[in-house]
């Protein structure tokens, strides 16, 4: 039977340990004398409980000093985490034996050295997985003030690492009012300091959102079948975790049909490897590009090859690439800058706010948008985040460079008879030098290849106007379209 039975604050109590092993040790109390038991955390409502900071690490009253061997203090703090309901008596025997027994610091291969080794192994792996695996989740507006909870995230730990992980949240997610909530802990951070408390079921989270949307479309397009490889995967990405996160639902459909993807992607011609463009201060004349020399044989041959392309940041960042769309022998071409937020989550060019003023226009004009060929100078999306929103960004010109050659070869195959610019992001590429718009608008102008490009604004410029000023701008743009659609050649464009 027990002579000392120590009751500690909670299963993540290290400190409560630490002070509690240093007296036993100074009283001279066997390990096979104390028993070890953890006061469970009554029921109650989130947060709703006074602020339970991770216990002291002071005692109450000083006790004298026991020296262990310095490699025992940070293990002791990750193995005191484990699930193992006999952690704390192992750990206390374990530190008995090193204080009785000198010989054991040199004896890494000892069975309670190496058992508790292994604990705090697999607590920090596990620490290591909480942070890449909480999804946060955000909650709808409550027009409360500035602490108000933003985002939520379930998480279900296999051990005790509430505590010990909150910190790295608090750290990488300072600016957001979160909180963690797992069956046995939750934690909530409103900026300033974290606060703790008892467990909350998976149904006190909050759904799916548009957000988690957006990121499975994105992993959607990451995955490449032909690096699947999935016990790998398993390694890194265990099954318990799956059923908390999102993107997990997708792993089925999408493994079940790599084989036959990458089967595709082998059928498929080669692709000439991308090449670096120079910035556009070097960047080639429209006469001295090498269009059509190394360009893909077919639209979707050149489509498949802007899917993997990282010749410029952009790629990286972009959900996917959004190719250019419309009948392959348009006779008019627009060229956009970039896609826009809508564009880059559905894959489409002109999706979007602009596009739909874009739609506006070509509906007064009387042209059909599927006798177009709409496209972009550059494929992916360049943005800023400002909390959850993607700011656009103009591109840089050397992103614009390096995204000419696909604009470039989109063109040679496509071969339109005119090609109107949206813009001077898109002048620009097209002639190959700065357009002041509003001064070079609504006329033709002949590329060193023979190529007529119109240039007029582009459709956010006229978004971006005071309301007073639209209407009269809008129709003086469509006076430049018009211009594109028949003032060309004996046969207008359009018919
Ligand atoms: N703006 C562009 O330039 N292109 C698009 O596709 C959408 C918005």
């Amino acid at each position: 039977m027990a002579e000392r039975v120590v009751v500690l604050a909670g299963e993540a109590d290290v400190a409560g340990f630490r002070d509690a092993a240093r007296g036993l040790l100074v009283d001279g109390v066997a390990p096979e004398r104390v028993e070890w038991q953890v006061r469970s955390r009554a029921d109650g409502d989130l947060f709703a409980d006074a602020p339970v900071e991770p216990p002291s690490a002071a005692p109450a009253a000083p006790s004298p000093t026991v020296r262990v061997p310095a490699f025992f203090v940070p293990l002791c703090e990750r193995a005191a985490l484990h699930a193992d309901p006999n952690r704390f008596g192992l750990l206390y025997r374990l530190l008995w034996r090193l204080v009785h027994e000198p010989a054991l610091r040199d004896d890494p291969l000892d069975p309670d050295r190496m058992s508790v080794e292994q604990m705090a192994r697999t607590v920090r792996r596990e620490m290591h997985k909480m942070t890449a695996f909480v999804r946060f989740r955000p909650l709808p507006s409550t027009g409360e003030g500035g602490a108000a909870l933003q985002h939520v995230a379930w998480f279900e730990p296999a051990h005790h690492i509430v505590e010990a992980t909150a910190p790295f949240f608090a750290r990488r997610f300072a600016q957001m009012h979160w909180a963690i909530l797992t069956p046995e802990r939750c934690v909530r951070w409103d900026g300033t300091g974290l606060v703790y408390g008892p467990g909350a079921r998976r149904e006190d989270a909050p759904p799916a959102d548009a957000a988690e949307q957006l990121w499975l479309t994105y992993y959607a397009n990451i995955f490449n079948p032909a690096r699947l490889k999935v016990a790998m995967m398993e390694k890194e990405m265990p099954r318990r975790y799956w059923k908390n996160l999102p993107e997990a639902a997708l792993i089925h459909p999408l493994s079940a049909s790599s084989a036959e993807r990458s089967h595709r992607m082998v059928e498929k011609a080669a692709s000439e490897p991308s090449r670096r463009r120079p910035a556009a201060s070097t960047a080639l004349r429209v006469d001295q590009r090498p269009v059509g020399a190394h360009a893909p044989g077919s639209l979707p041959a050149l489509f498949d090859a802007t899917s993997y392309c990282r010749e410029c940041p952009l790629g990286a960042l972009a959900t996917q690439v959004v190719n250019g769309e419309g009948p392959a022998q348009a006779q008019l071409m627009l060229v956009g800058e970039q896609p826009g937020d809508r564009e880059d989550l559905r894959g489409r060019p002109f999706v979007g706010p602009a596009g739909q003023l874009l739609d506006r226009a070509l509906a007064a004009l009387g042209w059909p948008r599927d006798a177009l060929y709409l496209t972009n100078a550059v494929r992916h999306f360049k943005y800023e985040l400002r909390g959850q929103r993607r700011i656009h960004k103009t591109p840089a010109q050397q992103e614009v460079a390096a995204c000419l050659h696909w604009l470039e070869s989109e063109i040679a195959l496509v071969a339109p008879q005119a090609i109107v610019a949206l813009g001077a992001t898109a002048a620009r590429a097209l002639l190959g030098r700065p357009v002041a718009v509003m001064k070079e608008r609504g006329r033709w102008l002949a590329r060193a290849d023979g190529l007529r490009v119109l240039v007029t604004l582009h459709p956010s410029a006229l978004l971006r106007m005071p309301p007073d000023e639209r209407d009269a701008a809008f129709e003086r743009w469509l006076e430049d379209l018009r211009q594109a659609g028949t003032n060309f050649s004996a046969t207008p464009l359009l018919q």
